[in-house]
C-alpha cells in the first residue's frame, strides 16, 4: 500500500486530534500534534521569564530557540505519544488555560514557526503520517496527498472543550473557554506568517452536527480512495 501524508487543519477545538489519532491508528501511521509543539515553546517562554504578561518577549525568545528540544515519546499504556520539552514530560502542563491564552501570540513569531516547520517536515520525510495543526496543508506539506479542513460553530467547539477540561478536573468557566477559542481563531487567522486558512485543495468538514464515527468514516473513505 502506498504511504501518504494526511494534513488536518482547522479552527481550535474542532476535534482534529481525535480524528487524526484514530486515523493514524487504523492506518498504522505516525500521528503528530503540531499544536503541542507551539504549546511547548509557550511553556518554555513562561518558565524562563520570556513573557511580558500575556505577550511573548519576542527577541528574548528568539535568542533562546536553540535551547528548546521537543520530542514525542510513545506511552504504551496510553496508546499515544506524549510531549517532552527538554527531556521532561510536559503533556499535562501544555494543556492548561495559561498556555492556551498565550500560545497564539508565540505562534505568530516567524522564527518560532521556521524552527517548528523544519522539524515537522523532517518527521514527514518517510510519509505514512497524519499531522494536525493550522498550516499543515498550506505551508508544511503543500503537496500532501490528502488535506482536510475542519470547522464547527464556536459555541459547539467551546462546549466540547469545556467538558473535556472539566473531565480532567480543571477549574474553568464556559465563557472563558469560548473567549479563548474565539481569540485564538482570530489571531491564528490574521497573523502575517502562515495564517490559518483552508488550502484550495482541502476537503472542508463542518462537524457542528456530526458525530465522531460519521466524521471518521468520511475521512477514512477519502484516504482509502488514495492509498
Ligand atoms: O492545536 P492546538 O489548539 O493545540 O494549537 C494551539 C495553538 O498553536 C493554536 O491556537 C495556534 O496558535 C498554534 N498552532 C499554529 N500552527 C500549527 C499548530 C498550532 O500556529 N500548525
Amino acid at each position: 500500500m502506498e504511504k501518504i501524508i494526511i494534513a488536518i487543519d482547522g479552527y481550535s477545538s474542532t476535534g482534529k486530534s481525535t480524528i487524526a489519532k484514530r486515523l493514524a491508528r487504523e492506518l498504522g501511521y505516525i500521528y503528530v500534534d503540531t499544536g503541542a509543539m507551539y504549546r511547548a515553546v509557550t511553556l518554555f517562554a513562561m518558565e524562563n521569564g520570556l513573557l511580558d504578561g500575556e505577550v511573548a518577549d519576542r527577541e528574548g525568545l528568539i535568542r533562546k530557540l536553540g535551547d528548546i528540544n521537543i520530542r514525542f515519546v510513545l506511552n504504551d499504556g496510553l496508546g499515544y505519544a506524549e510531549t517532552f520539552l527538554n527531556n521532561v514530560n510536559v503533556e499535562e502542563r501544555i494543556r492548561t488555560m495559561e498556555v492556551s491564552n498565550r500560545v497564539s501570540g508565540v505562534a505568530a513569531i516567524s522564527e518560532v514557526r521556521h524552527k517548528l516547520v523544519e522539524e515537522q517536515r523532517k518527521m514527514g520525510e518517510g510519509k505514512g503520517i497524519v499531522m494536525d495543526g493550522r498550516d499543515i496543508g498550506t505551508v508544511v506539506f503543500p503537496d500532501a496527498e490528502l488535506k482536510l479542513f475542519m470547522t464547527a460553530s464556536p459555541e459547539i467547539r467551546a462546549t466540547r472543550r469545556y467538558k473535556e477540561l472539566l473531565g480532567k478536573g480543571k477549574e474553568v468557566t464556559y465563557e472563558e473557554v469560548l473567549e479563548n477559542v474565539i481569540d485564538r481563531d482570530y489571531i491564528d487567522s490574521h497573523r502575517k506568517d502562515s495564517p490559518l486558512m483552508k488550502a484550495p485543495d482541502a476537503i472542508e468538514l463542518d462537524n457542528t452536527d456530526m458525530g465522531k464515527d460519521e466524521q471518521f468514516e468520511r475521512i477514512y473513505n477519502h484516504a482509502m480512495r488514495i492509498i
